[in-house]
């Protein structure tokens, strides 16, 4: 069955005519104040996640509709599709089998359609890899004589191993210093390598093609300031961690640890790409870490709809994006582990959903990804938050927050108890906002509106208060709690949002699993740099021709 697109359901009109009637002035304080039992309804347990959903703009009617319009897009056969092997990644004619790098060897559940692409042939290559990657990660970590770990790597190849490492400092027991080399700016290798030693260093070439301009830039200067050094024996200090061990082989490197072509690069982590992660905290917790992804995966594969939490955020998302016309979420994760969380889940999202075909290739009329962008609480809070509270704009919020403190909460008694309290009290200033006694909060439906200003002074010495000390409230979260960061639950969170951006791009009928748009500027780059050193400006436009000129003909 082909799948619909979302625009051409009868949900789809359903969900415009639910907003028309009153969806869009929903407010959330007084659906708490409805209804005592809005948080059970809207909150949820799912595997090392639980997720308070009741401070989003949605009500019983409008998730029922939501819930329509994933079935009539045909979003669980969509789903099972991938966990069937079929090639949905379609302008690449190749399938999208992430999850099947954290399937345990018994796994049972081969629909019938997975027998026919071969997945337990493939299953079977991924464990031999596994098993290779992970008795490599414990040699190198029992290795005294490797002091530095330096990935080499961009995009998928840096970002998620680097997010994760990170974000799993606490259970990092090899006592290695690992460092994450991913711009071309050649600042960057020069300042790690300034800190290595040639024999003391192990270099991981990660790129799933094998010949990413950043990284082969990277890797060669690496290579050659290694031999410069006196270094010696490549097989022992580079590793290449790829799809493409022929290219890494002609680089001169004979350690590698492939995977495959039905893996994207953002959702590569998982694979011998996460090397960097088992070095880290070995190869028990990198099992964890995977375990903690499949606990999630069964869970998008086989809870229904209704309580199926990477399909309700989903929905969440399209109804925000298409309905609300929200056109960006901020991501703020109240860990400090979890710094390189926003970026990590910008590549995923915008990269796999900032798209504007559908998979026929036909315009669409209508808006896909949204900006993601965000830092850790508190810090934000001291930035921009200011304008989540009272801009003009609405951004819906998603927090994220662990009970139990990473560090020793004797060691630091307080923090992490005012960590959770500014973490709960940001998302309830958002909901609640602030009823100014000299006024009534403006909603979002006047957003820009705002009070006229009024003379105050009851509260602080300032001339005016009014419009200016309001907080309009009713703004958007979703609250996303763990338990403790741990492998586990690190493996399922992320692996929660992965189904997500698989849901909002099932729904839009986009493909989610290409990156065409990072093409052409890689293309022009290629055109450019020989003209820097030329001067050539010939058929350029007047703006890249003039910058050029500008420039001279000085970098090397
Ligand atoms: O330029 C985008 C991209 O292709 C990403 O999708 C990918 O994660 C990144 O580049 C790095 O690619 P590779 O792992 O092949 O070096």
């Amino acid at each position: 069955m082909k799948p619909v697109r979302c625009d051409r359901t009868p949900a789809w009109g359903e969900l415009t005519a639910c907003l028309e009637a009153g969806g869009r002035n929903f407010d959330l304080r007084d659906a708490f104040a409805r209804d005592p039992g809005r948080f059970e309804a809207f909150s949820q347990d799912a595997p090392h996640v639980f997720a308070d959903l009741s401070k989003n703009l949605i009500d019983a009617g409008s998730q029922a509709l939501l819930l329509a319009l994933a079935r009539q897009c045909g979003l669980e056969q969509q789903r099972d599709a991938m966990f069937a092997g079929e090639r949905i990644n379609r302008t690449e004619n190749r399938a999208v089998m992430h999850f099947l790098l954290r399937n345990p060897p018994s796994a049972q559940y081969l629909p019938a359609q997975a027998a026919i692409n071969k997945i337990a042939d493939a299953q079977a290559e991924v464990e031999v890899t596994l098993d290779a990657m992970l008795a490599y990660a414990e040699q190198v970590r029992a290795d005294e004589a490797i002091t530095d770990i330096v990935n080499i790597g961009i995009g998928g190849s840096d970002l998620g191993p680097q997010m994760a490492v990170l974000a799993l400092a606490e259970f990092a027991t090899s006592g290695k210093r690992i460092h994450f080399v991913s711009n071309i700016d050649g600042n960057e290798l020069a300042s790690v390598l300034k800190q290595l030693k040639p024999a003391g260093t192990l270099f991981l070439v990660a790129s799933k093609t094998f010949t990413t301009t950043e990284t082969m830039t990277n890797a060669h200067s690496a290579k050659d300031w290694f031999e410069a050094q006196g270094g010696q024996d490549i097989a022992r200090h580079f590793a290449a961690l790829t799809t493409n061990v022929a290219a890494a082989n002609d680089f001169g490197i004979t350690t590698t640890f492939g995977f495959w072509d039905w893996v994207g690069g953002r959702y590569s982590l998982w694979s011998a790409i996460g090397l960097p992660i088992a070095i880290a905290i070995g190869a028990a917790g990198f099992r964890q870490f995977l375990a903690g992804a499949h606990a999630m995966d069964e869970h998008f594969r086989t809870a229904a709809l209704e309580g199926n939490l990477p399909v309700r955020l989903g929905l969440l998302d399209v109804w925000y994006r298409n309905f609300h016309g929200f056109s960006s979420r901020s991501i703020a994760p109240y860990s400090s582990a979890l710094r390189r969380w926003p970026a990590y889940l910008q590549q995923l999202e915008m990269e796999s959903n900032g798209k504007r075909v559908d998979q026929d290739g036909q315009p669409l009329p209508f808006d896909t990804s949204p900006v993601l962008w965000g830092e850790p609480g508190t810090n934000g809070q001291h930035a921009y938050f200011q304008m989540l509270h009272q801009g003009t704009t609405v951004v819906p919020v998603e927090f994220v927050a662990v009970k139990q403190a990473a560090h020793a909460p004797d060691d630091l008694p307080g923090h992490h108890g005012k960590l959770l309290a500014n973490v709960l009290a940001q998302a309830q200033a958002l909901m609640h906002g602030k009823r100014d006694a000299a006024g009534p909060p403006q909603g979002n439906a006047a957003p820009s509106g705002g009070s006229e200003p009024h003379a105050v002074g009851e509260r602080g010495g300032s001339m005016f208060s009014g419009g200016h000390r309001d907080f309009p409230g009713n703004r958007p979260s979703t609250f996303l709690l763990l338990e403790r960061l741990t492998p586990a639950s690190l493996g399922a969170l992320i692996a929660l949002q992965e189904h997500r951006v698989f849901v909002s791009g099932a729904i839009w009928g986009i493909n989610s699993f290409d990156q065409w748009g990072v093409e052409l500027g890689k293309v022009l780059a290629r055109d450019i740099e020989p003209r820097l050193l030329s001067g050539d400006v010939s058929g350029l436009d007047g703006s890249t021709a003039g910058l050029l000129r500008k420039l001279g003909s000085g970098p090397a």
